[in-house]
C-alpha cells in the first residue's frame, strides 16, 4: 500500500517527472489520499487508509519495552463503556468516550485542550444494543469529524471544538445509532451507523466535507419492492429476499470497519447480520439476502457498487461482516496479490483479491461447527445440518457474540502475521414460536423456551485468546490465552493488547511471549495506538470495559486513557468502586412460575446491560447489589424511567407492573443463588 510520498505528492514508480507532476496536481494539497507517511502520527482510524493498525515506529522495542512507564492519564468522568481509537495530529490526540463526547488532549501532557458534549438524550441508551459507545473521531486538515449516538454527523474546528456544521444522517426515523467512527475519503467524510435488531434497514452515507451535503447514501439492503429501488444495486438485491422483510427493516447495517484503497479507488464496507436473526423468519422463501454479512467495494465518488463479497449468505446466525476489514500486500503463490483481508464473526479468516472481490482463499481460525469449509470453486461456505435450529434449539458455534468482534486486529509486515482478538464461543439458536416485530425492543426471533435455556448449560464456555495468524499458509503461528481487546503491533515487534483483567500487556511479535504488563485495574477491549513527538514514542489505551476480576464482585468501569513510555513513572491511579458485599438481599418472593417469566423478561430485555443471569461483566450496574432503596423504587425506575439520567431508560411502554414484579422476584432470586458473602 505504501509508496514514497513528497509532501502530500504522491510518486508513481518509475519516478517521471511527468506522472509526479500530474500527481501532484494542486487540487492534491487538500485532497487526503490516505497513504499518511509521517510514522509519528495516528490520525486515521486503522493508522493508514489500509487499515493495519501498524505502526512504524521502534524506539519502544523487545529489548527496552520493560522500561515503558505511565507518562500521563487522563479521566473522561463516563462509567459506560470506551471502545475509542485515539486520533493523534500535530501534538494534540482526539478521543471519544461514552455517549460520543469528545475530549482534545495535548498529547505530550494529557492537558485538556476542549471537550465536546453533543448532547446525545439519555432515553436512547435502550437502542443501544451494546452500549452508549464510541469508536471514535476521523481528521481532515483542520476539523474533526464525530458520528454521535443519536445519529448526528458532526465537523468540529480542531482548535476549539466548536461546531462548522452537523447533519441528521439518520433523521430519527427509526432506532438507529452510530458507534463507529467516520473516514476521510479525499472530500467526502463516510458514516455508517447499527440498530439491526431494532428494525433498521442499514445504509452508509457520504457527506462532502466542506459543506455537509449529502454526496451519496449506499442502501445496504433493500426497502419494500412496492417502492421505486434508491439505486440500481437495490434492485439486484431485492431478488434474493422473500416476504415481507422490511416490515423488519432487514438489518445489514455498517456500522464499524470500513477500509480505502487510493490506487484502486475503492472504498471497503463491511455490513452486517440480518434482522431478525432467523431467516426462516426473516426471508420465509430463502435467498441470500443481499447484502447482509458482506464486503461492498465501493467506488467513493459516486457510491456505487463495484463487487461484493458475502461470507454469510442467507445469514441466520447473527454473523455480522462488520469486523475489521483490513488491506496489504501479500505473495501469494509466487504473486504480489493486494487482498483484503477479514476475519467476521463466522470464524473463517478470508483473503480476497481487494480488485476484484475474488476469493483467494477462507479458513476456519476458531471453533465452527455452521460450517464445514468454504467451497473455493462458488466462494460459498457449505452449510452443516447441525447449524439448522428451525426444528429444535441447537448449540452452534461461533455464538452471536462471534469468533472475532469489533475489536480490531493488526497486520505486521515485518512478522507477515495478521493478530486476531479471537474467542471460541457457542451460543444456543432456537425459533421463536411466534414471532412478532416489537418496535423499540430487541428483535431477534431467537426462542428462550426452557428447552432452549436448558441447553445453554451444556454449551461450552467462551474461550478468548490472542491468535497469531499467517493470512498466507492460512495456519496460526502462536496463540495466548487471554480476555484481550484490540491489537497494536509495531516495528518494535512488539504486540500490545489490553484485555478484561485491567492490564495492557506488550507480547513478542514473533513468539507471543508476554514481555510487559502495566496494571490499571480497569478493563479494557479498546485498541492501543503509538505515536512520536520529537524523539519520543508514545503508547496510549482507552480503559473503560468489561472488568472481570476473580470474584466479580466489582463494578469498575472508569473512562481512562492511558499513555505510556520509556522510563516514566508516575503511578497507577486509584480507580475503581466495590460493589458493598454488606448491601442486604432481600428475601426471595415470587412463585417459580413468576422467577421464570421474571429469567425470561430478564434476558429478553435487561441482560445486555446489566449481564447475563444477573451478574454484571462490569460495565453496567450490578443488580444483585441494589440497595433496600433501589428495591423500594423499582417501578419507578424499571417503569417509569427514574433513572433515565443515568442511562436507564423506562420500559413502561413495553413492560407491565406484573412484569417488573415478576423481574424482580428473578434477580432477587439471583441475588441470594449468585451472590457471594
Ligand atoms: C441499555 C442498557 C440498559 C438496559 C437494557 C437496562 N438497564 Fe437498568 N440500568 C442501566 C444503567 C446505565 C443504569 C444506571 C447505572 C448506574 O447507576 O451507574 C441502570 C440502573 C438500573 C437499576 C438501578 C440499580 C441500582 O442499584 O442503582 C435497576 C433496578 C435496573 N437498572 C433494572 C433494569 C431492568 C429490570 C432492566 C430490564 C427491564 C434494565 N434495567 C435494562 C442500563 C440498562
Amino acid at each position: 500500500m505504501q509508496k514514497p510520498v513528497i509532501g502530500r505528492c504522491r510518486i508513481l514508480l518509475p519516478v517521471s517527472l511527468f506522472i509526479a507532476l500530474v500527481a501532484c496536481d494542486s487540487r492534491n494539497a487538500d485532497r487526503d489520499v490516505g497513504l499518511d507517511l509521517d510514522a509519528g502520527a495516528w490520525s486515521r482510524h486503522g493508522r493508514t487508509a489500509d487499515e493495519q493498525r501498524h505502526s512504524p515506529l521502534s524506539e519502544i522495542n523487545q529489548s527496552n519495552v520493560g522500561e515503558l512507564g505511565l507518562a500521563w492519564t487522563f479521566e473522561t468522568g463516563q462509567f459506560r463503556g470506551h471502545e475509542a481509537t485515539p486520533l493523534v495530529k500535530d501534538g494534540v490526540m482526539y478521543v471519544t468516550a461514552s455517549w460520543s463526547v469528545v475530549h482534545a488532549l495535548d498529547a505530550v501532557t494529557g492537558e485538556a485542550l476542549w471537550v465536546f458534549d453533543p448532547e446525545v438524550p439519555k432515553e436512547l441508551a435502550r437502542y443501544a444494543c451494546c452500549g452508549v459507545v464510541n469508536r471514535g473521531v476521523a481528521i481532515s486538515n483542520n476539523a474533526v469529524f464525530v458520528g454521535s449516538l443519536h445519529g448526528w454527523l458532526f465537523k468540529l474546528d480542531a482548535t476549539t471544538g466548536e461546531i462548522i456544521w452537523k447533519v441528521d444522517t439518520t433523521a430519527r426515523e427509526l432506532h438507529y445509532t452510530i458507534t463507529g467512527a467516520p473516514r476521510i475519503v479525499k472530500d467526502k467524510v463516510i458514516i455508517g451507523n447499527g440498530g439491526a435488531e431494532y428494525g433498521v434497514r442499514g445504509y452508509v452515507s457520504a457527506y462532502a466535507i466542506d459543506s455537509g451535503e449529502l454526496a451519496w447514501r449506499f442502501w445496504t439492503v433493500p426497502g419494500d419492492p412496492s417502492l421505486p429501488f434508491e439505486h440500481p444495486e437495490m434492485e439486484v438485491a431485492a431478488k434474493t429476499w422473500t416476504g415481507e422483510w422490511w416490515h423488519v427493516g432487514g438489518g445489514g447495517t455498517a456500522w464499524d470497519s470500513m477500509a480505502y484503497d487510493p490506487e484502486l479507488n475503492l472504498l471497503y464496507v463491511g455490513t452486517g447480520n440480518g434482522s431478525p436473526w432467523s431467516r426462516t423468519l426473516r426471508s420465509p422463501g430463502g435467498g441470500d439476502n443481499l447484502y447482509l454479512c458482506s464486503i461492498l467495494a465501493l467506488n467513493p465518488d459516486s457510491g456505487r457498487l463495484v463487487w461484493h463479497y458475502q461470507t454469510t449468505p442467507g445469514d441466520n446466525w447473527d454473523y455480522t461482516s462488520t469486523q475489521h476489514i483490513m488491506l496489504a500486500d501479500l505473495e501469494i503463490a509466487g504473486s504480489l496479490r493486494k487482498v483484503a483481508m477479514q476475519a467476521p464473526k463466522n470464524g473463517f479468516f478470508y483473503v480476497l483479491d481487494r480488485a476484484t472481490g475474488a476469493l483467494l482463499s477462507a479458513e476456519k481460525f476458531a471453533k465452527v461447527t455452521w460450517a464445514s469449509h468454504v467451497d473455493m470453486a462458488t466462494g460459498r461456505p457449505v452449510e452443516l445440518p447441525a447449524s439448522d435450529y428451525d426444528d429444535q434449539p441447537k448449540i452452534i458455534q461461533p455464538s452471536p457474540n462471534g469468533a472475532h468482534n469489533w475489536p480490531p486486529m493488526s497486520y505486521h509486515p515485518g512478522t507477515g502475521l495478521v493478530y486476531i482478538p479471537a474467542h471460541d464461543t457457542a451460543g444456543v439458536y432456537g425459533l421463536v414460536e411466534d414471532f412478532k416485530f416489537q418496535p423499540g425492543t430487541w428483535n431477534t426471533g431467537m426462542s428462550r423456551s426452557p428447552k432452549a435455556l436448558a441447553l445453554r448449560e451444556k454449551a461450552p464456555p467462551r474461550y478468548p485468546y490472542l491468535l497469531a495468524w499467517d493470512p498466507v499458509a492460512q495456519k496460526e503461528r502462536w496463540r495466548v490465552d487471554t480476555n484481550g481487546g484490540g491489537i497494536l503491533s509495531t516495528a518494535g515487534d512488539l504486540v500490545f493488547q489490553g484485555n478484561i483483567n485491567g492490564e495492557l500487556v506488550a507480547y513478542a511479535a514473533d513468539t507471543g511471549e508476554r514481555l510487559w504488563v502495566a496494571t490499571t485495574n480497569v478493563g479494557i477491549i479498546a485498541p492501543p495506538i503509538s505515536y512520536s513527538l520529537g524523539e519520543e514514542q508514545f503508547v496510549t489505551v482507552v480503559s473503560g470495559s468489561k472488568f472481570q476480576p476473580p470474584d466479580r464482585d466489582h463494578l469498575v468501569n472508569h473512562g481512562r486513557v492511558y499513555t505510556f513510555k520509556l522510563g516514566a513513572t508516575l503511578p497507577m491511579p486509584d480507580v475503581g468502586e466495590k460493589g458493598d458485599p454488606n448491601t442486604p438481599i432481600p428475601e426471595n418472593f415470587g412463585t417459580p412460575e413468576q422467577i421464570a417469566e421474571g429469567n425470561e423478561l430478564y434476558h429478553g430485555h435487561c441482560a445486555r446491560c446489566h449481564g447475563f443471569e444477573a451478574v454484571s461483566d462490569g460495565v453496567i450496574r450490578d443488580l444483585r447489589y441494589s440497595t433496600p432503596g433501589v428495591h423500594a423504587a423499582w417501578n419507578g425506575i424499571v417503569l417509569e424511567g427514574a433513572f433515565a439520567e443515568l442511562g436507564m431508560a423506562g420500559f413502561g411502554d413495553i413492560l407491565t407492573p406484573e412484569d417488573a414484579r415478576a423481574l424482580r422476584s428473578y434477580v432477587v432470586e439471583q441475588a441470594n443463588a449468585r451472590r457471594p458473602r
